[in-house]
C-alpha cells in the first residue's frame, strides 16, 4: 500500500469513520489520526508509529466544542487559557471522562486536549462525530513532519491517506500544560511561547525534564532525533574541531563558510524566531538525508520560541 496524498476531507472522513488511520495537517506538525473513541482504531496508531503503549495521545477537538464533553473538571485558569489561545498550539492536560478510552491516554486518568488552528483540519473535524487522537506522524523518536511529503517519506507504506494542508505554519509541536490541582505546570515547550502563557498564568512551574516520567514521554532526553550526530555550540569552534568531516550547519540568521560545509540552513535571515521554528524540522531532515557526516547547530536565543527550538535541538543531540 502506498499512501495517497490529497485534499479530500470527505475521503479522510470516510476512512476515519471506518476505523482506519489518516495523516492530518495541523498548524504545528502533521498528525497520524484515528477516532479517539475507538480502541481498535487508536491501537493502529501505536502499531504504525511503533510507539510505546505508555505514551499518551493528544485528542483534537473542533472549534466550538465543549471541553467538558471529554474532561471531568476544567480549572478557572484553563478556561482563560482556552479562551485566549484556542484554536492554537496549546495542549491542556485535564482529568478525563470515561468516553475517552484508556488506550488513547495510555492508561493515564488525564487527557491532553487541543483545538487545532488549521482550516482544513477544522473542516474535517466538523464532519466527524468524534474527536481525533493524533500524535505527530513520524516513527517514534524521529523528527516530526511539517509537510505531507515528510509524512509520505516515513509512513507512506503504512497508511492509506495523507490529507495535504500545505507546510505547517508553526513548525513545532504544541506547548503542553498540565495542572496540579488548579495550578498550571508546563509539561512541554512548544509552538506557543512561554511568555505568552505567563501573561495569563503568572510565572509557571516548569516540569519538562524528567526523562524517566512515563506521563510525559515527549520529554525523553533523546527524541526528535536525526540518525546523524548533532552537536550544538559555537559553529566556528565546532568547524575547527571537525576539519575532516563533511558538515551540515543549522544556524539562526548568520551563515558560515568553510570548505567542509556541504549544506547550510539559515533558519531566519531576519532573525525572527517564529520563522526559524517553521524551518527547523525541515532543516534537520535535510541535514539527516544529506551526505554530511555531522550536523552542527547554533544555540538559539533563550526567549520566545527560541526556548522550544533549543529544547528540540538538545533532544536531537542526545544519544
Ligand atoms: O502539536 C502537537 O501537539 C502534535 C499535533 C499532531 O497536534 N502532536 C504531538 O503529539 O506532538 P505527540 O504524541 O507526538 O506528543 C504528545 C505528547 C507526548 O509526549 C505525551 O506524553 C504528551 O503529549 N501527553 C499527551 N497526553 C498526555 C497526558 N494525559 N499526560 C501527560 N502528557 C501527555
Ligand atoms: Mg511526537
Amino acid at each position: 500500500m502506498d499512501a495517497e496524498i490529497g485534499t479530500d476531507i470527505t475521503k479522510s472522513a470516510e476512512l476515519l469513520k471506518s476505523g482506519s488511520v489518516a495523516a492530518i495537517p495541523t498548524e504545528t506538525v502533521y498528525g497520524l489520526a484515528a477516532n479517539a473513541y475507538s480502541e481498535e482504531a487508536v491501537a493502529k496508531i501505536f502499531e504504525i508509529k511503533e510507539r510505546p503503549f505508555f505514551d499518551p495521545l493528544i485528542v483534537h477537538i473542533k472549534p466550538g466544542d465543549d471541553p467538558k464533553n471529554y474532561v471531568a473538571y476544567v480549572p478557572p485558569i484553563a478556561i482563560k487559557l482556552m479562551e485566549r489561545f484556542w484554536p492554537g498550539p496549546l495542549t491542556i492536560v485535564l482529568p478525563k471522562k470515561d468516553i475517552i478510552p484508556d488506550i488513547t491516554t495510555a492508561g493515564q486518568n488525564t487527557v491532553g486536549l487541543r483545538m487545532p488552528a488549521h482550516t482544513l483540519l477544522q473542516q474535517l473535524l466538523s464532519i466527524l462525530p468524534f474527536p481525533l487522537a493524533a500524535p505527530s506522524a513520524n516513527p517514534f523518536g524521529y523528527i516530526s513532519p511539517t509537510s505531507a511529503q515528510h509524512v509520505f517519506d516515513q509512513l507512506g507504506d503504512k497508511i492509506p491517506y495523507i490529507l495535504d494542508g500545505g507546510p505547517c505554519n508553526v513548525g513545532l509541536e504544541s506547548t503542553i500544560l498540565g495542572f496540579e490541582g488548579d495550578k498550571p505546570v508546563l509539561f512541554r515547550l512548544g509552538g506557543l511561547a512561554l511568555e505568552e502563557i505567563e501573561q495569563i498564568t503568572g510565572p509557571l512551574k516548569i516540569n519538562i525534564n524528567q526523562s524517566s516520567n512515563p506521563s510525559a514521554p515527549g520529554q525523553l532526553k533523546s527524541h526528535y532525533a536525526p540518525k546523524k550526530q548533532l552537536i550544538i555550540g559555537d559553529i566556528e569552534d565546532l568547524i575547527k574541531a571537525n576539519p575532516a568531516k563533511r558538515i551540515s550547519v543549522i544556524s539562526f540568521k548568520q551563515s558560515y563558510e568553510a570548505e567542509n560545509i556541504i549544506q547550510s540552513h539559515v533558519l531566519s535571515q531576519e532573525g525572527n524566531l517564529s520563522e526559524a521554528a517553521v524551518h527547523l524540522f525541515k532543516a534537520l531532515r535535510e541535514a539527516d538525508d544529506s551526505e554530511a557526516e555531522i550536523i552542527l547547530a547554533e544555540h538559539f536565543p533563550e526567549t520566545g520560541l527560541g526556548r522550544a527550538i533549543n529544547d528540540r535541538l538538545r533532544r536531537a543531540s542526545f544519544r
